[in-house]
């Protein structure tokens, strides 16, 4: 043992590390159909959280996707797949203090639940981005429902491959009955009191 160095290192709480950073650890997470908002909304909570001084981190499908999943698919092995390593990824963040903002379809109970067992069911939060398929496809905004519908893409949600809509999720959040706004303002008012101390 080196004699400059104090041994055994003890890896630091998530306990400490959240009193540091004056925040409960979450994991905040947006499921739902393609074009809910799940993206949208996830970016205006994160500003509007980082405005209070709370620090999260945002992943989500579009980057993780093009990242480290970037060898996966939307196979049902895939997405049970790329929704494993997000909740770990999601769980170091966590034992970090660090609250995390998933935006991830996870379009079954059995994947959503998966997510839940390796994040721990006390540190998720899990929001339903709700709003009916038509609406959805009516504002297409990547041009993908489009493109499935023309079978230009294969297992596409909603099209030709499956959602399961939560059950009983924490908070659910109609975005085609309210404005960005007002969802914003759902989230927050049911969010900040389980992050703060
Ligand atoms: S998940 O089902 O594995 O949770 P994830 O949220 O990561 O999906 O990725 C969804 C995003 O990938 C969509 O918002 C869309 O932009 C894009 N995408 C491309 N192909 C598909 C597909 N076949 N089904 C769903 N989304 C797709």
């Amino acid at each position: 043992m080196n004699s400059h160095h104090i041994y055994p290192v003890e890896l630091l709480s998530k306990e400490l590390k959240e009193k540091h950073l004056t925040q409960r650890a979450k994991v905040i997470w947006f499921t739902g159909l393609s074009g809910a908002g799940k993206t949208t909304l996830g970016q205006r909570l994160e500003k509007e959280l980082f405005a209070r001084g709370f620090l999260c981190q945002i992943l989500d499908g579009d980057n993780i996707r093009s990242g480290i999943n970037k060898n996966l698919g939307f196979s049902e092995d895939d997405r049970v797949e790329n929704i494993r390593r997000v909740a770990e990824v999601a769980k170091l963040f966590l034992n970090c203090g660090i609250i995390t903002i998933n935006c991830f379809i996870a379009p079954t109970h059995q994947i959503r639940e998966m997510a839940a067992s390796i994040v721990g069911n006390q540190n998720l939060i899990d929001v339903f981005i709700d709003a009916p398929m038509s609406v959805c496809e009516d504002r297409d905004t990547k041009g993908l429902y489009r493109l499935a519908r023309a079978g230009k893409i294969q297992q596409f949600t909603g099209v030709n491959s499956v959602f399961e809509p939560p059950v009983n999720p924490s908070i659910r959040i109609q975005t085609d009955i309210f404005t960005i706004d007002q969802c914003v303002d759902l989230l927050l008012d049911k969010i900040i009191p389980e992050i703060s101390f």
